[in-house]
């Protein structure tokens, strides 16, 4: 069995000790980088630059070979997968995602199936073969998914927007509809995260965006519930490696007590909590991901060396943090300041192992 050179993550992710706190940014391959987008104009779309192995795997690298980060993660995106479900994905500039096909009517609902990974998202696979290849074992592949309702809003919705107005009067109006959506989303999102891990993710993540604009009932009854269903089908191993799995609820603060108890081994927080006090509510379950809020990126290199220090003084000694933004990097981030962070956060965390 390959031994990783840098296992750190790994440890981190399931609260084993490490020399110093292990760091990977959401979304760090992307806009912010010239490399980026020189690719991606190569590629000729972004969507052709997900479904090209050989691209995917080019800017899956190119953080890396820039920055001492602790991970990868494959270069795809959430959508992919209600794509590979026929909704049909468009993106389009300065628009965001559109998915051509939403889900309006009951018929339609009634007809989804869970896509086969090893048929329709076949590419991702392959990005992840390609990655592991290429990494050579230096560093952990992270592997990921939407969550059921996440990726139920942008089924129902057809698009981010601002209030979920079909997706939440779905949720009150026929519950049951919504519900047999999630399932077959549950469904999809299990089989294509054990696919990931078949094809060589080492750790795996559910980034749950808009959970956090449910209520407390109906965030455990329309999402946590099917994360939980989800994260019981995973394997839990790989080739004899144990495979640990993050779950990110975007605003999600309220609920830490809940979202530790669904049998993930890492909870993704973002920074409007304060790391040192979940880590008293939930940290004798799970390790923390987190939490240093994305625009301190913009804000140069003094107040990025001391939003680092403060997210490290709050989670305090010992083990169990996996340095991140508490979301993905912003496309106008200087690639210098990502440099100044994971210096920082390598250097300084020192002191608290
Ligand atoms: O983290 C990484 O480096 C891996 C790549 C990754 C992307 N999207 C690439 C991407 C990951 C993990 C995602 C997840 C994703 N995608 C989420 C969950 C995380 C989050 O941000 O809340 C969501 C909600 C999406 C859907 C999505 N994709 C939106 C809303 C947008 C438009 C907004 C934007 O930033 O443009 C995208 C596009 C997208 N996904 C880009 C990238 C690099 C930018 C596309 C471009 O190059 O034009």
């Amino acid at each position: 069995m390959p031994k990783l050179k840098n296992d750190t993550l790994i440890r981190a992710l399931l609260r084993q000790p490490t020399p110093y706190t292990p760091i990977w940014l959401m979304r760090q391959a992307g806009r912010y980088l010239p490399e980026y987008n020189a690719t991606r104009a190569r590629a000729g779309s972004f969507l052709a630059l997900c479904k090209n192995p050989d691209l995917a795997t080019e800017v899956t690298l190119q953080p890396l070979a820039r920055f001492a980060l602790d991970a990868a993660i494959v270069f795809s995106d959430i959508l992919t997968l209600p794509d590979a479900m026929g909704l049909g994905l468009r993106f389009t500039e300065g628009e965001g995602p559109r998915l051509e096909r939403p889900l309006r009517e009951e018929r339609e609902i009634r007809n989804l199936v869970v896509p086969d990974p090893d048929q329709h998202l076949r590419y991702v696979l392959d990005t992840v073969r390609q990655v592991r290849k290429a990494l050579a074992d230096e560093v952990p592949l992270i592997g990921f998914s939407g969550s059921p309702f996440t990726l139920a809003c942008y089924m129902v919705e057809g698009g981010a927007n601002s209030d979920f107005r079909n997706v939440k009067t779905m949720l009150y109006n026929r519950p049951e509809l919504l519900h047999h959506i999630l399932e077959v989303n549950c469904r999809a999102v299990t089989a294509y995260l054990n696919a990931q891990i078949e094809s060589g993710a080492q750790a795996v993540m559910m980034f749950d965006t808009w959970g956090g604009t449910l209520g407390t009932a109906e965030y455990r009854e329309f999402s946590l519930a099917y994360m939980r269903r989800a994260l019981e089908g995973l394997k839990r191993e790989h080739r004899g490696e144990r495979i640990p799995s993050i779950l990110f609820t975007k605003g999600g603060g309220a609920w830490l007590e809940a979202i530790a108890a669904s049998g993930c081994d890492t909870v993704g927080i973002d920074w409007t909590v304060d790391i040192g006090t979940a880590r008293s509510r939930i940290g004798v379950r799970v390790a923390l991901q987190g939490n240093l809020d994305p625009a301190v990126l913009l804000a140069g290199p003094k107040a990025v060396h001391n939003g680092a220090a403060a997210v490290l003084a709050a989670f305090g000694h010992g083990a169990g943090h996996v340095f991140n933004l508490g979301h993905g990097v912003s496309q106008f981030t200087p690639p210098e300041s990502v440099a100044v962070l994971v210096d920082a956060v390598h250097d300084l965390s020192r002191a608290y192992h």
